[in-house]
C-alpha cells in the first residue's frame, strides 16, 4: 500500500518559481512513489481574492499550470477543493478544539498582520482549514515550502488531540520539505512571494523573463572585483537552474572577477528560459483542449468526494452527531 500525499496550490495569482522549486516540483517527482493528491485550494484563495470572475480564471489556470508541470492525472489525483465541501465541515469541529492563542501563533498569520493586513477569521482560521485538507484524506506526507511547515505541525498536534478526545481516528501528517529549496528567494533576496511583487512567474515569457533577471537586487561591487557567490542573489536563483559544471564555472569567474553583474543576469535570463520554455510550450498545447481539462477535474472531485465524505461519515459518528 503506497502512503498518501497531499498538497495544493492557492489559485491567487500565477504561480512562482519558489512555489514550484519549494512545492510543485515535488508533486511531480513523488507522484510514482505515493498516492497522491493534489488539489486548487480556492477556499484558502478566498481569503485574498474577493472577485469571483478572477478566481474562477485563476482555478482554470492553475489546473493548467498542474498538467504542464508534468503532474500525470493517470498517476496522481487532481481536483478542486471545493469538491470536497467536508474540509469547512471538519474545519468546524476542529476549530471547537482549538484554542484560540495557540492559533494566534501561526508565524504565516503574524507575518501577514505585521506587514499591516487587517485580517480576516478565514486568515486566522487557515491552519484548520489545511488541517482538515490534510486529516480527511488521511495524508501521511505533505510536501510543501518551509513557510507552510508550522501549519503541517498544527494538523499533527490537532489530529492527535482529536484522537485523545474522541477516540483514534485521524493518521498524523508529516512535512516533506527540501532543505535546499525551503525558502527560494525573490528578486530582492526576501523569501520569493506572490505578495511581495518579487517573483518569476513559472510560466513567464521571454521578454518578460529577460526583464525580470535584469532587475535581480545586487550589491555595487565594481566590475573586475571579485563577487561573493553566497550572497549574491543573481547566483542564488542561478543555483535553480543551472548544471553543476555551470555553477561551479560562474562560481570560478565570481571568485576572479572575470564577470559582473550585467553578464551575470544576461546568463540567468538565458538559463531560466532554457528551464520554463519548454513547460511553457507544453502548458499552451494542453489549453487546446478545455474539455479534457474539465474532465480531468471532475473526476479528480467526484474521487475525492467519496473519499472525504466515507472518513467524514466516521468522523460525524466519532462526536456523536449521527
Ligand atoms: N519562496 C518560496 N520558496 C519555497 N517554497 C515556497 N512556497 C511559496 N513560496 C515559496 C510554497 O509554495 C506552495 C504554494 O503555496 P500557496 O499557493 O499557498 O502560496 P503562498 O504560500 O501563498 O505563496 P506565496 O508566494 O508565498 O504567497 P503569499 O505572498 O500570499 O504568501 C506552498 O507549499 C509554499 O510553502
Amino acid at each position: 500500500m503506497k502512503k498518501v500525499l497531499i498538497s495544493g496550490i492557492q489559485p491567487t495569482a500565477r504561480p512562482h518559481i519558489g512555489n514550484y522549486f519549494g512545492a510543485m516540483k515535488q508533486f511531480v517527482d513523488l507522484q510514482d512513489e505515493y498516492e497522491s493528491n493534489i488539489f486548487i485550494a480556492e477556499y484558502h484563495a478566498l481569503t485574498t481574492v474577493q472577485d469571483s470572475a478572477t478566481l474562477h480564471s485563476n482555478i482554470e489556470e492553475l489546473i493548467l499550470d498542474y498538467l504542464a508541470i508534468g503532474i500525470d492525472p493517470n498517476k496522481a489525483t487532481l481536483f478542486k477543493q471545493s469538491s470536497v465541501p467536508q474540509v469547512t465541515e471538519l474545519t468546524w469541529i476542529l476549530n471547537c478544539l482549538t484554542p484560540i492563542p495557540y492559533l494566534e501563533r501561526a508565524h504565516a498569520f503574524k507575518d501577514k498582520v505585521a506587514k499591516g493586513k487587517i485580517a480576516s477569521m478565514g486568515l486566522f482560521d487557515y491552519p484548520i482549514l489545511m488541517a482538515a485538507d490534510i486529516l480527511l484524506p488521511e495524508a501521511e506526507v505533505v510536501p510543501v515550502g518551509q513557510d507552510q511547515k508550522q501549519h503541517v505541525e498544527m494538523a499533527r498536534e490537532l489530529a492527535q488531540k482529536f484522537n485523545n478526545t474522541f477516540g483514534e481516528t485521524f493518521k498524523a501528517p508529516k512535512e516533506l520539505i527540501l532543505e535546499e529549496v525551503a525558502i527560494v528567494p525573490g528578486l530582492d533576496g526576501q523569501k520569493m512571494s506572490k505578495s511581495y511583487g518579487n517573483t518569476i512567474p513559472l510560466f513567464a515569457e521571454k521578454e518578460e523573463i529577460e526583464k525580470l533577471a535584469m532587475s535581480v537586487v545586487t550589491s555595487s561591487t565594481p566590475k573586475g572585483e571579485p563577487i561573493d557567490h553566497i550572497t549574491d542573489n543573481i547566483f542564488k536563483l542561478h543555483k535553480l537552474v543551472s548544471t553543476k559544471e555551470e555553477l561551479s564555472e560562474l562560481n570560478e569567474a565570481y571568485m576572479n572577477g572575470s564577470i559582473g553583474y550585467k553578464a551575470s543576469k544576461e546568463l540567468l535570463a538565458q538559463r531560466l528560459e532554457r528551464f520554463i520554455s519548454p513547460m511553457r510550450e507544453r502548458r499552451k498545447e494542453i489549453a487546446k483542449d478545455p474539455e479534457n481539462v474539465k474532465k480531468i477535474l471532475k473526476e479528480g472531485g467526484e474521487k475525492m468526494y467519496i473519499r472525504y465524505e466515507t472518513k467524514m461519515k466516521e468522523v460525524r459518528k466519532a462526536v456523536g452527531l449521527v
